[in-house]
């Protein structure tokens, strides 16, 4: 199954990567020519150009006839598809639109969050009335729960194996844990490992892929990386070290934060270290098919066998920025001193917004053409996800999550209790630690080395960073989104993972959600973004990526709806009409001349 998600995600990866990288050539294309237009317009009188953009009838009520008065006096027949960019407007024609600085980042709008607590439904790993006192983390003491609404740890007395022996006829049954300290037991003693070291050890407790699991990728890539920077062989024994130290690190069973439930995980940046080097030697029982009755076929892979498995130059850049992680994570002068929590929301239904008759106005927007994790540091950062928490990130896959789990590696420990996500759900991580730096995208990717990660921590030692990872839906046909009920869907899935709970939080920092590889109109999804963030009363900062026509199109778009104090009950008509205008048309509607023109119509009614 894991195969299955990163074969769909690669194929439509690749069309959103070559769509990133057209648009980035035509974003530079289409800026020199709007430098130069702009330049011939400076010289010589007021230029009566006119966009030969289509202007689609629409109104609030109802679809309209064929043809209306676009801005600039001309009539522009609907069918027309808009072949040039939309006439470049300066940043002071969009006054609505904010600045950065005044949406609200961690830490100055963090409330004080008080002593670290737990609940029957907020799990804490280490002991809280040692946290308290200051005392230090020290994992929680508790008992091994072999259930099936807690992670089965390798460590634990009901994970067994069959072993030949040599002693008795028949195999016999031994603790797995044994079979695994052994092992990894005698990496960590050699002060040098190569990859059949490493191979050769987790076969032994994973005898039944014997002939499915290959490490080609770990291999080539040892090789490939010179031999100035490879500190593999030294590293290895580290690792192993490292992931035969959870029954120390890890006492308390962990819960699984399953479907149509809010619950949280507290736990600390070494048990995290601790785990992630168990998932690196593929130790966790049971993780390793998802085949459709498969205990764990709800859950994303843990168990590291696919990364290591089939070779591309993907793989080199991934593993770059994952061996960095361990190599961090197991040096002897490194103090990971925090905490992370892992937040499930479910959105009740009665909880859900009634989008038509909602009177909530625009939110606050800022926009550019940056990337959310550098403009939008101390903001709620959007994973535009995959349902199976990390998507490809063990796999093939490199877009926008991928890369956020890579350069947050402490991100993929969500896999192993995470159940896939179901329509009203999100996950919201706060406390992830930055290691890497990266470029590029997709094919381009590449691993740019160290980062150190400078952001404050809260009361519960948390750095202040706060990820929301919320699944778009994945649209084959790009017409499939224009159905009232899926941008409903979308509305409802932004909205639980933008909705605050009570202390003042972080406004968003998001972008193209769901428009790479799920293949979603990008003005559409900005649309819903910015209606779900109003109803959740949050400002929102949009990063287009480079994508320079789309941030003039929001900019405009948003101006318009704040003058007219457009509400989220009178998009949510406007888009339903929208939808309706978009099935039946053998053309490409472009919404934002859509809004433009139907805010014109009513006006004129009025
Ligand atoms: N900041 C802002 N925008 C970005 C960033 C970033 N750091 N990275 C990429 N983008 C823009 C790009 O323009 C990209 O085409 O967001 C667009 C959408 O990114 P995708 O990752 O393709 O997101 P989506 O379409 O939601 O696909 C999600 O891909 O990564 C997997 O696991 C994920 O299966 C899920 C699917």
């Amino acid at each position: 199954m894991a195969g299955h998600h990163n074969n769909r995600n690669d194929s439509s990866q690749m069309s959103a990567i070559l769509q990133h990288e057209d648009l980035c050539k035509n974003c530079k294309k289409e800026k020199i020519e709007q430098e130069k237009e702009q330049n011939s317009k400076d010289v010589t009188s007021e230029a009566s150009s006119s966009s030969s953009s289509s202007f689609p009838s629409s109104s609030f009520s109802s679809s309209s006839t064929s043809s209306r008065p676009s801005g600039n006096g001309d009539v522009r027949d609907r069918h027309v598809e808009r072949d040039e960019p939309v006439p470049t407007q300066r940043q002071d024609d969009a006054p609505s639109c904010c600045q950065l600085d005044d949406l609200k980042r961690l830490p100055q709008c963090q409330s004080k969050l008080g002593r670290l607590t737990f609940s029957g439904s907020h799990t804490v790993l280490i002991d809280v009335l040692a946290f308290n006192q200051r005392a230090g983390l020290r994992p929680l003491k508790g008992r091994d729960l072999w259930h099936s609404n807690f992670v089965k740890m390798p460590c634990s007395s009901h994970s067994v194996t069959i072993v030949k022996s040599p002693v008795f006829k028949n195999p016999t049954q031994t603790s797995r844990w044994e079979v695994i300290s052994k092992n990894l037991g005698s990496l960590a003693k050699k002060t040098s490992v190569d990859v059949d070291d490493v191979a050769e050890a987790i076969m032994k407790y994973n005898q039944k892929y014997k002939d499915k699991w290959s490490f080609d990728a770990l291999a080539s890539f040892v090789k490939a990386v010179p031999k100035t920077e490879n500190y593999f062989d030294k590293l290895f024994p580290k690792i192993a070290a490292l992931a035969l130290k959870l029954p120390d690190y890890v006492q308390k069973a962990i819960p699984l934060l399953q479907r149509g439930h809010t619950s949280s995980i507290t736990l600390s940046q070494v048990q995290i270290s601790c785990l992630l080097a168990n998932a690196f030697f593929c130790t966790f029982p049971h993780r390793n098919t998802s085949t459709p009755n498969s205990e764990y076929h709800n859950y994303p892979t843990i168990n590291f066998s696919s990364l290591f498995g089939i070779w591309s130059d993907r793989k080199k850049e991934k593993l770059r920025a994952i061996m960095h992680y361990f190599k961090v994570v197991t040096d002897e002068h490194t103090k990971l001193r925090g905490l992370v929590t892992f937040e499930r929301r479910y959105l009740r239904d009665t909880d859900k917004p009634d989008w038509k008759s909602s009177k909530s106005t625009m939110p606050k927007l800022f926009v550019s053409c940056g990337d959310i994790e550098t403009e939008g540091e101390g903001m709620l950062q959007v994973d535009f996800a995959s349902s199976w928490i990390g998507g490809g990130v063990l796999g093939s896959g490199l877009v926008q999550e991928e890369i956020l789990f890579l350069m947050n590696p402490e991100l993929i420990v969500s896999r192993l209790f995470t159940e896939k996500l179901g329509d009203n759900e999100c996950l919201i991580i706060t406390g992830s630690q930055q290691f890497s730096g990266y470029c590029g995208f997709g094919d381009t990717f590449e691993w740019a080395g160290p980062r150190d990660d400078h952001h404050r921590r809260d009361d519960w030692d948390r750095l202040q960073r706060q990820i929301l990872a919320i699944d778009a839906l994945h649209f084959k046909h790009r017409r499939d989104q224009y159905t009232l009920n899926n941008v409903t869907r979308e509305l409802d899935k932004a909205y639980c993972g933008f909705k605050s709970h009570g202390h003042s939080e972080p406004d968003i920092a998001t972008g193209k959600w769901g428009c790479g590889a799920f293949n979603g109109d990008p003005q559409l999804k900005a649309v819903i973004q910015l209606m779900a963030a109003a109803k959740a009363n949050r400002g929102v900062a949009f990063f287009t990526f480079r994508d320079e026509h789309l941030k003039q199109g929001l900019e405009q778009t948003y101006n318009l709806l704040v003058a007219e104090g457009i509400t989220v009950g009178k998009l949510y008509g406007l888009l339903k009409n929208f939808c309706a205008e978009q099935r039946s048309d053998g053309f490409h509607l472009d919404l934002f001349e859509f809004i433009k023109n139907s805010v014109r119509c009513s006006r004129s009614l009025l």
